[in-house]
């Protein structure tokens, strides 16, 4: 196949749909957890949903979603072989050298940008953000759903305010993580208007080319590369227009 042609599958429907449960789960936590935060100022958001008792309901069925995705994904990936065999998305020290060679171009210091594998260090830390801000969201979360349990266990009752705040206050972080990374896949120049890599599972090869040209290489080695994209076509973006001149 041509340089610059054709299309490469970066995640699986199984993927995909973790993706896509995470994310609506995630939604529904944020509008259900404001409003049961901010009573006095939100309280139209409960009323919205349905009541206090609907919007309640709502955050412990999508946070036990939340569990049951994290149990999920820690097996899948535990018996993934292809994570195995690339382990593309551990950290990696040409993470570092990407780091400090984009700071150098943002500050015009230098010519040269970082070049990624399968995922750059924005990917990385998106990823690996989530495994500080569910572990203590699922923890607190957990916590206040069974309070007698937990307490029948030994945790001391005076604990338990301090439990909620936690969990607020990493819920709060955890949205502004969302809304970074929602800028660098979507709002990103590179990406904008959409990526639909997530929806769609296949990224052009001019779009890898580009964005990740060391996974790109890899893939093409192993002849990845397939001519047709194998889901519906989407609207291209500029660099797929220009074909990557
Ligand atoms: C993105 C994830 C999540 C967000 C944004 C979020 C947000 C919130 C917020 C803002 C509150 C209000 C805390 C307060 O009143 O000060 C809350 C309460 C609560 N959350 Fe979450 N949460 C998340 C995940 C979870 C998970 C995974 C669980 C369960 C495992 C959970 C269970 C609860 C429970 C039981 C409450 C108390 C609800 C009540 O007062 O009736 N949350 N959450």
């Amino acid at each position: 196949m041509a340089d610059n042609k054709g299309y490469i599958e970066r995640f699986n429907l199984n993927q995909r749909l973790q993706h896509a449960v995470n994310a609506v789960a995630c939604l529904i936590l944020f509008a259900t957890g404001l409003p049961i935060k901010y009573p006095d100022s939100l309280g139209y958001m409960a009323s919205f949903i349905g009541g206090y008792t609907v919007t309640t309901t709502m955050h412990r069925f999508a946070g036990g979603a939340i569990v049951v995705l994290a149990i999920f994904h820690l097996l899948y990936n535990l018996v993934d072989r292809e994570w195995w065999r690339t382990k593309d998305i551990l950290p990696a020290w040409l993470d570092l050298t990407n780091i400090i060679k984009d700071t150098k171009f943002a500050l015009g210091l230098s010519r040269e940008k970082g070049t990624y594998g399968k995922y750059g260090y924005r990917e990385k830390l998106d990823y690996w953000g989530a495994f500080i801000f569910f572990p203590i969201l699922i923890a607190t979360g957990l916590v206040m759903w069974h309070p007698t349990f937990f307490v029948a266990q030994g945790l001391l009752p005076d604990f338990l305010p301090a439990i909620r705040v936690v969990h607020s206050l990493d819920a709060i972080l955890a949205g502004m993580a969302i809304m970074l990374h929602l800028y660098n896949v979507h709002l990103n120049p590179e990406f904008f208007p959409a990526n639909w890599t997530m929806f769609t599972g296949e990224i052009s090869a001019v779009k890898a080319k580009e964005e990740f040209p060391l996974w790109y290489e890899r893939v093409v080695a192993e002849g990845k590369v397939h001519e047709e994209p194998a889901t519906a076509p989407h609207a291209p973006t500029a660099l797929e227009v220009s074909g990557g001149k």
